[in-house]
């Protein structure tokens, strides 16, 4: 039998079908139990009356992938007019294992940064789901009015370059064989390269930005909608470009992507075919603002994003569209590339497009002579010699040119209402989180690395210590002393415990001649802990017994200490051999090592 999905089930009522996915939900409510599936094209209601068949399915978690022949019949009760009767239920897939995150709800209850944490498995739910759809449809439609309206040829650039595309110092390094290369903040000298030999270009391109601000509107990867063209008669046909082409996405997302935009609940941006969206100077956007607010940034040589959201206002009120294209920005805020505007050097023949209160795109003229393109390097303090290939294409002719580029995570969430760009990017890389996951503290592996990176720390911080070689240190706290020749009191225990439940390690530091409250630990890591067995420690450390530091997030180990180490006149520990001690400050040993505080010992050792 030819499986169907669950969309087309109304048009099978009464013949036997073939259902296959995943299980969402599954409830049982006296003699029936209703099970819901999940496939590409949404959900699915099932009957089930036959018990074993229903206890079987109770003991399964969503996710479970099954196979379902039965017969579709419409039911006004279902919320989806329609319900599968008598099934044969086959279990393809078992899960036993309970979802990490609730992506099975209409909406997961949890925060960003939660389902962050579990994107890979958030991605499936319903209304996150909708949102990468979508974003699918504005790139084909993208391409459709690039290549049918536009008659711009696709082209793919390199994204390990030889130096920085746009200036500045937002950009990444990476050792290429021994070589400092750069990760593509754009793909504009490879666009304009291009125009020389398609006239009109386009393409969908990754940029990668070492912006270290977190903001709802920055990542460090995304991608950017690029576009280049040749032989205008004035520079704001770059301009009608853009206009034409997120009309084109609009109207193609209001065709194509209805049932996915009502999952969202929210209304798509506003721009109107018919209204021209506003093209304000920069010195009349500002203008504007002073006379709408009586804010005066007159004189800034930027756009602030209050006066970004403000001018969008303005346009939603006197144009009724959300977008307004700002044009003629000072030179000084824009890339070497800028053409400077023939009445005024000082200006630029730029734009940005805003959206929402955001800016989505920037773009412009480009300088198109050799003279000028190497002014315009070097009047950013670049150095020509880094851009060889690009400045040879000026000498071979290059006609008037100009493009833009836009941002695709951008322009999700502004069109969309969405909060925060991270919402729009599968798996979004910022300064806390690289492709969706959190940035973990790298392991110092080994006694001797270790004792290296306690010694950079103290440097780096610029603390005062003592680093002491001795006689190796025995594993009880008092023969550790002698050996150090400190007393037993300034000694500070590093223990590493393993939780009864979750199997994780954690680390506690106290002052040696304590012992460790294991209830206060408990309460305070939420479980039950027992200690590490050295050979454990040793594999997964390299660390030996004995020669552990209190430097747990060095370990990537949640870190406490016991307050009493405070009152410790000095704090003295082995810094990852048994052979070696740091005698520190305990106050500068806290702000290193930035543990949670707490009382985790019960007096002193018998
Ligand atoms: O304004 P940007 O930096 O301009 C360029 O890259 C030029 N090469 C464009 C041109 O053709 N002249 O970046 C263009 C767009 C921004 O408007 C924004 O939508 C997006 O790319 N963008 C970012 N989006 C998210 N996070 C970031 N860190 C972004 N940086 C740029
Ligand atoms: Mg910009």
């Amino acid at each position: 039998m030819e499986r169907i999905l669950a969309k087309d089930l109304l048009a099978h009522v009464d013949k036997l079908v073939l259902l296959r996915g995943w299980m969402n939900s599954f409830r049982a409510l006296g003699k029936l139990s209703f099970l819901i599936i999940r496939d590409r094209s949404g959900f699915a209601q099932v009957v089930i009356e036959d018990k074993s068949m229903a206890k079987q399915l109770s003991e399964l978690q969503p996710g479970s992938i099954l196979r379902i022949e039965g017969k579709p019949v419409k039911s006004e009760q279902a919320g989806l007019g329609v319900e599968v009767l008598d099934p044969k239920i086959t279990i393809e897939v078992a899960v036993k294992e309970p979802p990490p995150v609730e992506y099975y709800k209409p909406e997961i209850p949890s925060d960003l940064e939660f389902i962050l944490d579990h994107r890979s498995i958030a991605l499936r739910n319903r209304k996150i789901q909708a949102v990468f759809t979508i974003q699918a449809e504005m790139v084909h439609a993208y391409r459709l009015y690039m290549h049918d309206v536009i008659g711009a040829v696709e082209y793919f650039a390199p994204n390990i370059i030889g130096a920085s595309s746009e200036g500045g110092a937002e950009f990444f390094n990476v050792d290429y064989f021994g070589y400092t290369a750069t990760l593509a903040q754009s793909s504009q000298l490879y666009k304009q390269i291009m125009v020389g030999v398609n006239e009109r270009v386009f393409a969908l391109m990754p940029f990668f930005r070492a912006e270290p601000s977190h903001t709802p509107r920055h990542l460090s990867e995304g991608k950017q909608f690029e576009f280049e063209m040749g032989f205008f008669e004035d520079w704001h046909e770059v301009l009608d470009v853009q206009e034409g082409c997120i009309k084109a996405i609009i109207k193609h997302l209001n065709t194509h992507c209805l049932q996915e935009l009502s999952l969202l609940e929210k209304p798509l941006v506003l721009c109107p075919e018919e209204v021209r969206i506003p093209r304000v100077t920069f010195k009349e956007a500002l203008e504007i603002i002073y006379k709408r607010t009586g804010i005066d940034e007159r004189n800034e040589p930027d756009l602030s994003p209050a006066v970004e959201r403000e001018l969008c206002k303005f346009a939603r009120e006197e144009h009724g569209t959300d977008l307004i294209f700002v044009t003629d920005w000072k030179m000084e805020k824009r890339p070497f590339y800028s053409y400077p505007n023939e009445n005024n050097p000082e200006l630029s023949n730029t734009f940005d497009l805003l959206c929402r209160g955001t800016e989505i795109t920037s773009g412009g003229q480009r300088r198109h002579t050799h003279e000028s393109i190497v002014e315009g390097i070097k009047s950013k303090g670049m150095d020509p010699e880094d851009f060889l290939d690009y400045l040879n294409v000026f000498k071979q002719g290059m006609p008037p040119h100009g493009g833009f580029g836009m941002g695709l995570e951008r322009l999700t969430m502004t069109l969309l209402g969405l909060k925060n760009i991270r919402e729009a990017s599968l798996f979004p890389s910022d300064p806390k989180r690289i492709a969706g996951n959190r940035i973990k503290a790298k392991i110092v592996f080994g006694g001797e690395n270790m004792r290296n990176e306690i010694i950079r720390l103290l440097h780096q911080n610029e603390m005062e210590f003592t680093h002491k070689e001795h006689g190796e240190t025995p594993v009880s706290s008092q023969g550790a002393a002698e050996a150090r020749g400190i007393a037993l009191e300034d000694g500070v225990k590093a223990i590493i415990l393993r939780g009864k439940k979750t199997k994780k390690n954690y680390q506690i530091n106290i002052s040696a001649h304590l012992k460790v409250d294991m209830k206060a630990v408990a309460a305070a890591v939420g479980e039950k802990c027992e200690f590490e067995d050295p050979a454990v420690i040793e594999e997964r450390f390299g660390l030996q017994m004995g020669a552990v530091p209190p430097f747990g997030p060095l370990l990537n180990l949640e870190t406490f200490f016991d307050e009493g180490v405070l009152e410790q006149k000095q704090s003295a520990f082995n810094c990852g051999l048994r052979t070696e001690s740091i005698i520190m400050k305990p106050d500068d040993l806290i702000k290193l090592v930035d543990p949670t505080m707490g009382k985790f010992t019960k007096g002193p050792k018998e």
